[in-house]
């Protein structure tokens, strides 16, 4: 028996990167998957390829800042599959600026991306879910955890994320529903969402790099694969008894 067999799984920002790494897992494991992203056609195209290899993945465009939309794609999973076993909130976006550099405007849009998005999903999921059960995953970061000078804005999101998943979490096992949620908590994985912050600095990026490098006691950033594991295991039975946790996965970069 695999560990997500008739189980509906909705990745959000899962066109690439970490949520596709998951998504991949998932519907090897048994799982029907439903990507979304607001790069409708990279998240068509990424499904389209797990499927030639015959796994249970569909893709739709979502943009998760905003709610209707929520309501709709949650809507759909829900009318053709029946429930909604299982929600990752992955999508997110990142850039490397100071304080002063942050504008209104770049703090509010990724104030909308990586948190407000988290709170919508979660407050949707909860209402499908509430009945019959299901698992929802947060991924945060460790930038919940520890400070970067280079993303302020970044660190609030992530903070934000780490906090209203213990509040959503508890309320849920208070008021007796079987809804678990938790937070991932990755640290530098390879993906575009880092290899373009980095990008943005310009001439400072190679430094930037090799700096972040040499502080992972491990040595290297994580494959999404070994992010997308984890956030399995979150998602699995086995962590029937974590509720408002937060699981690092970062080659031991907060340890020290
Ligand atoms: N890569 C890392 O080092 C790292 C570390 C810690 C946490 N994370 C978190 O992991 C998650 C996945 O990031 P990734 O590294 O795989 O990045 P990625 O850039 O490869 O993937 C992020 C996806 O989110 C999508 N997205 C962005 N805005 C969206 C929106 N408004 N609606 C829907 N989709 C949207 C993008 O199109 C993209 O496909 C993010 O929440 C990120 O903050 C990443």
């Amino acid at each position: 028996m695999k560990r997500f067999e008739g189980k509906t799984v909705l990745i959000t920002g899962a066109a690439r990167g970490i949520g596709l790494a998951a998504a991949e897992q998932f519907a090897s494991e048994g799982a029907a998957v439903t990507i979304t992203d607001i790069d409708e056609g990279e998240a068509v195209d990424a499904a389209e390829r797990l499927r030639q290899t015959g796994l249970d993945v569909e893709a739709r465009r979502q943009d998760v800042t905003d709610e209707t939309e929520w309501t709709e794609v949650i809507g759909a999973i829900v009318a053709a599959r029946g429930n909604l076993d299982i929600l990752v909130n992955n999508a997110g976006a990142a850039f490397l600026k100071t304080v002063e550099e942050t504008s209104v405007d770049d703090w509010r849009r990724l104030m909308a991306i990586n948190l407000e998005s988290v709170f919508l999903g979660t407050r949707t999921a909860i209402t499908a879910m509430k009945e019959k059960g299901g698992v929802i995953v947060n991924v945060a970061s460790i930038a919940a955890n520890i400070a970067e000078p280079l993303f302020p804005a970044y660190n609030a999101t992530k903070a934000g994320v780490a906090m209203f998943t213990k509040a959503a979490a508890v309320n849920c096992a208070r008021q007796g529903w079987p809804v678990r949620i938790n937070s991932l908590h990755p640290g530098y994985c390879e993906t575009k969402l880092v290899a373009d912050a980095v990008e943005g600095l310009g001439d400072a990026a190679a430094d930037f790099a090799a700096t972040t490098v040499a502080a992972i006691p491990l040595g290297r950033m994580a494959t999404p694969y070994e992010i997308a594991r984890p956030l399995l295991f979150l998602a699995s039975d086995d962590a029937a008894y974590m509720v408002g946790s937060e699981l690092v996965v970062d080659g031991g970069y907060i340890a020290i």
